[in-house]
């Protein structure tokens, strides 16, 4: 990892921790400052990348946060980034658990657009290890972009057409190639990797793998485009054929069955 990349990480993780409204995150920490209070928990941020929500958790609760990613480069630019603010209460690791299983309990485990960037079998076995590693009445929240959502193929940022995943392959991948750039991540190490790691995630595919894993869906909200519209759009969770493009992100709440 280059030095300019490391700054432009440290930049975009420092935004993600520090601004309520940064991008893809106002509608997770608002649900997440509605539904959860997290004083005195002990909580595992799972695929923490580097570290923007460890610490936003760390911060705005008196809170025990265990954040492990398995990528190198993105646990480097979480440590500086809590070292610059000072946060007793994190501990980053980089840790691939199927390799080291986790051995301690947690009140609440959050995997913050990750999920979809873990091959379906994969997920599948960090599911059941999580379902192990809750403390009674604990909850895994699960946040992800569905397949179907407009924005589900990450190249927003540079490709700036909706549902471009369902484009044909080889114009994506010419589009892809014209714009490929270096990312942060030692193992998603540029734009082509990271397309080419999602595992086009859908709620159907996570229930399935959760239900196997023995958890029960507890909470489910589709934000949605619709939502924006405000007055009676705004909490309406409008999923069905075709709306179900429109879903942005879907918000699962898992607990043991
Ligand atoms: C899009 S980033 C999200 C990071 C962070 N949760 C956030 O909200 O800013 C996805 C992260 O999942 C991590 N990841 C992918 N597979 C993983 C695995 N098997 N174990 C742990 N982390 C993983 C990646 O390395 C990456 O940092």
């Amino acid at each position: 990892m280059t030095e300019a990349q490391f700054l432009e990480g440290l930049s975009y993780a420092e935004d993600n921790f520090k601004n309520e409204n940064a991008p893809h995150l106002h509608v997770d920490k608002k649900l997440i400052r509605e539904k959860f209070d997290l004083t005195g928990k002990k909580i595992l941020d799972f695929g923490c990348g580097m570290g923007g929500m460890s610490l936003w958790y760390a911060t705005n609760w008196d809170c025990e946060v265990y954040a492990l990613d398995i990528d190198g480069h993105h646990i480097d630019v979480a440590k500086s980034l809590q070292k610059k603010h000072n946060a007793s209460n994190v501990t980053f690791e980089k840790r691939d658990v199927l390799e080291t299983p986790l051995t301690e309990q947690y009140d609440m485990v959050f995997l913050n657009d990750v999920a979809e960037h873990i091959p379906l079998e994969i997920l599948g076995k960090i599911l059941s290890q999580l379902a192990f590693s809750l403390k009674k009445g604990g909850s895994i929240f699960v946040t992800y972009p569905p397949w179907r959502s407009p924005y589900a193929s990450h190249l927003n940022h540079v490709i700036k057409t909706p549902w471009i995943q369902f484009f044909p392959q080889s114009y994506v991948e010419g589009l892809i190639e014209k714009h490929n750039h270096p990312l942060v991540g030692d193992l998603e190490s540029d734009l082509k990797e990271a397309y080419h790691g999602l595992n086009k995630l859908t709620h159907e595919k996570i229930y399935k793998l959760a239900s196997e894993a023995g958890l029960k869906v507890a909470y489910r909200k589709s934000h949605s485009i619709i939502n924006r519209a405000g007055g009676p759009f705004k909490n309406i969770n409008l999923r069905v054929w075709p709306f179900d493009f429109l879903v942005t992100k879907e918000f699962l709440q898992l607990q043991n069955k």
